[in-house]
This record gives structure tokens, C-alpha cells and sequence, in this order.
């Protein structure tokens, strides 16, 4: 069942929930041969996105489903993750975030881009009811391009969920 809370529906930009999120690489976090894990990015990658939609819909947001990931270049230990999310486009009780991940070398001053990831999150209430999401406004030719690829993204998603449950 789904909760208004009137108070907290007014439209919010992509401004009010970009997060970002930095760590450095330690041994525990990776491999025998010194690579981050990717199951430890992709936790790092649910906690920047969950920055982001509790910021945006200031509530508690659950993890409901995560697209399609790559790892385009290894990380390595020592090295710095720099994550960055932002809400990309709103449904209904549940919003797309984005999250984009990158690897700095402070040594030489020079970033990489490591992985991008599309999260969707549920907004719910302390009982566990889903809520309304406010709006989201993106402002800029870069938002406006993510939001219209958001909604293209999530006929994909329910095509999927339609071919499983049919199976
Ligand atoms: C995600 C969850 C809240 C969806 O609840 P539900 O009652 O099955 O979902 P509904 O059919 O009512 O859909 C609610 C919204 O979630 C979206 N949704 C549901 N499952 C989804 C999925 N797998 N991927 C993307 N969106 C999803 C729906 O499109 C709908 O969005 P809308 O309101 O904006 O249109 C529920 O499955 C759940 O609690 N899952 C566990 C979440 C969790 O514990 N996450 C932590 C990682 S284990």
C-alpha cells in the first residue's frame, strides 16, 4: 500500500541528492593478487546509492533490483574509489539512481572511470510502507539526458520481469 505524506511530496533537482563518497583501497578489501573484489565495489556501490535516495526522498529507501554492471579497469590496493550518485528520474514509489565510480591516482593526478551502475530503490516508511517519491527536476542537458534514458531503462526492466513471471 502506498503512503503520501503530505509534507514531503514538493519536487526536488538533482542538485539535492548528488553524494559522493570516497575510499581507499585496503588489503581486506581485495584479492590475492592485490585487486579490489567486485562484491566489495558493488556494496560501496549500494551505499553511495542509497546516499542518494534517502537524500532525495527523505526516507528510508530499500535496494529493490541493480542493472547490468562491468568493471572496466582493475583497482588496486592503495588506490582511491571516488563514487558518485545522484537521482536520475522518479516513478512512482520508487526512483533510479545512478551511481558513476572512478579511480583517482593521486600520484599522478589522473582519474579513471572504473564502472556505472543504475540502482532502482523503494522509498518506504519506518513501517515498511511504500511512499510517494517527490518528483525529480533535472536541470541540466546531462540530467535531462539520464532522465530520458531512466524511463527507457525501465520499460527494459518490466519487459524482463513480465518475460520471467510468464515463465
Ligand atoms: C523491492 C520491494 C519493496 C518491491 O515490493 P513489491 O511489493 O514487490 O513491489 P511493487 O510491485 O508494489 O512495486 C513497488 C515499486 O517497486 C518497483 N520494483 C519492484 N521490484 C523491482 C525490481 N526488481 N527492480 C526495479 N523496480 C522494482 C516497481 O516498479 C514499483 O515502482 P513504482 O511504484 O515507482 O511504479 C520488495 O520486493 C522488497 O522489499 N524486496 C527486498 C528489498 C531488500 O531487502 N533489499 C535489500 C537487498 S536484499
Amino acid at each position: 500500500m502506498t503512503h503520501i505524506d503530505g509534507l514531503n511530496v514538493l519536487p526536488r533537482s538533482v542538485r539535492d541528492s548528488q553524494s559522493e563518497m570516497a575510499e581507499i583501497v585496503l588489503p581486506n578489501d581485495t584479492n590475492p593478487l592485490g585487486a579490489l573484489l567486485g562484491g566489495r565495489l558493488m556494496h560501496w556501490i549500494d551505499l553511495a546509492g542509497a546516499m542518494a535516495a534517502h537524500r532525495h526522498s527523505r526516507n528510508y529507501a530499500l535496494t529493490a533490483g541493480i542493472d547490468h554492471m562491468d568493471f572496466l579497469v582493475p583497482v588496486h590496493v592503495g588506490d582511491l574509489v571516488i563514487l558518485r550518485s545522484s537521482v536520475n528520474r522518479v516513478f512512482n514509489t520508487s526512483m533510479e539512481v545512478g551511481v558513476k565510480v572512478w579511480v583517482e591516482n593521486y600520484l599522478q593526478d589522473q582519474c579513471e572511470h572504473v564502472s556505472s551502475a543504475y540502482l532502482t530503490f523503494v522509498a518506504v516508511d519506518a513501517g515498511g510502507r511504500h511512499i510517494t517519491v517527490p518528483a525529480v527536476i533535472p536541470e541540466t542537458d546531462e540530467q535531462r539526458r539520464r532522465f530520458d534514458e531512466a524511463g527507457k531503462r525501465r520499460e527494459i526492466r518490466r519487459a524482463h520481469f513480465e518475460r520471467r513471471k510468464s515463465r
